[in-house]
């Protein structure tokens, strides 16, 4: 396995990509660390990964909760002696609207929490692995420089923010020996619930692709495993693209 003993927080743990990277990491020998606002909904992730002889435990922790969000880091790395891996899947604030149209406020506030958030998190793992010298920080998401669509409001302009924060991220700790990447997605169509109103929707995303499929949960599990892996370890301040060929370079 080949992330046998490794140590992951996985923040958003309950939702669909957070659940699709905890089943992953736990499928390859991680101990996951389940962080959300639900009890109820990391529970379930955490009954999914040991019924199958994965390990997970859950925390409720608020991600805007700066100190609680320090502490947690701090306990997991008490209690399992490290913390290899950081992703923080939250969900953001996307509002789907031209710029012309969109408040200033909610556009700010929106982009606020997303950077917000992912520092918090980043920072509650990055003091740990610069200690110990040695990690991954994970994002996800990704950048399409050659994205054209109108009317993504913040979406879009998340996604490069967060990529700007990858860059200097593993800029900085690079030189600790901790790798910093991102996962650039066209979307999971099992994001949408499988009921006929969101058909069109997922099979656009697939339609979108070359490969006839977008990627699915299990992809991103897979994938996100194997950069967090040592067999990633020459992968840092980049993107892996799981698009399916959706987004090219
Ligand atoms: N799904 C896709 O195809 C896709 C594609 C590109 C990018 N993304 C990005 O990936 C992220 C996750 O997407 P998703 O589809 O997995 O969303 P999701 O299913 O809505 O899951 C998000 C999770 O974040 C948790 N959460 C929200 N606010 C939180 C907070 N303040 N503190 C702790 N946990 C919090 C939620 O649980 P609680 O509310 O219970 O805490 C929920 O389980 C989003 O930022 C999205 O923009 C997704």
């Amino acid at each position: 396995m080949i992330l046998a003993d490794k140590n992951a927080v996985i923040y958003g743990a309950g939702g669909t990509i957070g659940s699709a990277m905890a089943e992953g990491f736990a499928a390859e020998g991680a101990n996951c660390f389940l962080v959300g606002r639900t009890a109820a909904t990391l529970d379930a992730v955490a009954a999914r990964i040991r019924a199958r002889g994965g390990r997970a435990e859950t925390a409720v922790v608020d991600v805007f909760d700066a100190a609680a969000v320090a502490d947690h880091a701090d306990a997991v790395v008490e209690k399992a002696g490290s913390l290899d891996i950081s992703v923080n899947v939250i969900a953001q604030t996307s509002i789907f609207q031209p710029l012309i149209d969109i408040s200033v406020t909610d556009f700010a506030k929106a982009m606020s929490d997303l950077v917000t958030s992912q520092l918090l998190t980043t920072k509650a793992a990055a003091r740990h692995m610069i200690a110990q010298k040695s990690g991954v920080i994970l994002f996800f998401g990704g950048s399409d420089p050659t994205s054209k669509v109108a009317g993504l409001g913040n979406v879009q302009v998340g996604f490069d923010a967060v990529e700007g924060l990858r860059r200097q991220w593993a800029a900085e700790l690079g030189p600790h020996g901790v790798r910093v990447v991102s996962l650039l997605t066209g979307g999971i169509p099992e994001s949408f619930p499988d009921i006929p109103e969101t058909e069109a929707a997922r099979q656009g995303m697939h339609e979108a692709t070359l490969l006839g499929r977008a990627a699915s949960r299990a992809d991103v599990g897979h994938v996100a495993a194997f950069v967090a892996s040592e067999h990633g370890r020459s992968l840092t301040a980049t993107q892996v693209n799981i698009s399916c060929g959706a987004v090219g370079d």
